[in-house]
């Protein structure tokens, strides 16, 4: 396998598609992620054929489950010796309070929880790449959030108006700080960690609210959202451009460094953040 190796999650629709059919498009080695079996092997059956590259595959995981996160990992590590690049993109915002079977707030298991325990278990595999690369999809809908440790299951903020999107922000903010606290602890390794906004992207995201939040989404959508070949190539740079080779602990959003919130920042609250994720995930066997 002389092709990079690249694992995207959520690449069954929206943004991370767009990606997983571009990187397909040049011979990339992809393993496809998400939680629809059915939609999966739809998905990478039809890339196969479009692409014109036969390794790409799908691995189920509902990844906001820590045992679907675990399992998977576990199936990845055995396919692939190593990997070039890891794309933390599933995300989904959900408008009324969720818990999982695992008992944890559904917006925190899947934004913020899957992209922490994933990352640490795969770790091993991308050191083992010449260089490898870890892309974080975040959004700048981190703006204005701050994190909450004292409500981490999302019990005072679903009470809060609007309180689907501020958990939404709380967990894109997460996804930039854990970028941060992860881009330190990878200093002089040769793997890179960063985080971008893709845009306000026309593509499946929030519809499965449904109700009034879904239709005004749509028409938010349709007014100004930008198209998902657009919202796909901040993602698609940081995987493959030459031009960020060795840079890391950065923001991006269209191909370039941003600076992200003061709050994002915060070297003890990204500590502090680090610290209870470790906690939330330690007990997942
Ligand atoms: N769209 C925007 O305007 C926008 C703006 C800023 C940031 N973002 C971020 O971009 C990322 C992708 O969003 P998108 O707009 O492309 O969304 P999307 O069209 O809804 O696609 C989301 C992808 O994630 C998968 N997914 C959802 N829940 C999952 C779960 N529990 N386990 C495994 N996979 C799951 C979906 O699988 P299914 O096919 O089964 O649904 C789908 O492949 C998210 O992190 C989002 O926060 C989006």
């Amino acid at each position: 396998m002389n092709q990079k190796i690249c694992v995207i999650t959520g690449a069954t629709d929206g943004v991370g598609l767009e990606t997983a059919r571009t990187l397909g498009k040049d011979g990339w080695t992809l393993a496809l992620v998400a939680r629809n079996a059915q939609k999966g092997e739809r998905i990478a059956t039809e890339l196969r054929a479009e692409c014109g590259n036969e390794d790409i595959t799908f691995k189920q995981a509902d990844l906001s489950l820590q045992k679907d996160v675990r399992r998977v990992a576990g199936e990845l590590a055995d396919s692939y010796p190593r990997i070039d690049v890891l794309i933390n993109n599933a995300g989904a915002i959900f408008w009324k309070r969720k818990q999982t079977a695992e008992g944890f707030e559904a917006t925190l298991a899947l934004n913020h929880l899957n992209y922490f325990l994933l990352t640490n278990l795969l770790l091993d595999r991308l050191k083992a790449a010449p260089s490898a690369r870890i892309v974080n999809v975040a959004s700048r809908a981190h703006v204005g959030a701050s994190v909450d440790f004292d409500d981490m299951d999302g019990t005072a903020v679903y009470k809060r108006c609007m309180g689907g999107w501020i958990a939404y922000q709380r967990s894109k903010l997460q996804n930039i700080m854990f970028t941060y606290a992860l881009a330190r602890r990878l200093e002089g390794t040769n793997v890179t960690a960063n985080a971008l906004h893709p845009g306000f992207v026309k593509t499946r995201f929030g519809k499965d609210n449904g109700g009034a939040f879904a239709v005004i989404l749509n028409i938010g959508m349709r007014v100004s959202a930008i198209s998902v070949q657009k919202g796909a190539e901040t993602q698609t740079y940081l995987a493959r451009s030459p031009e960020v080779e060795g840079v890391s602990g950065k923001y991006f959003s269209e191909c370039r460094a941003v600076t992200s919130t003061k709050q994002s920042m915060d070297e003890a609250a990204q500590e502090r953040l680090w610290a209870m994720s470790e906690d939330m995930t330690r007990g997942s066997q």
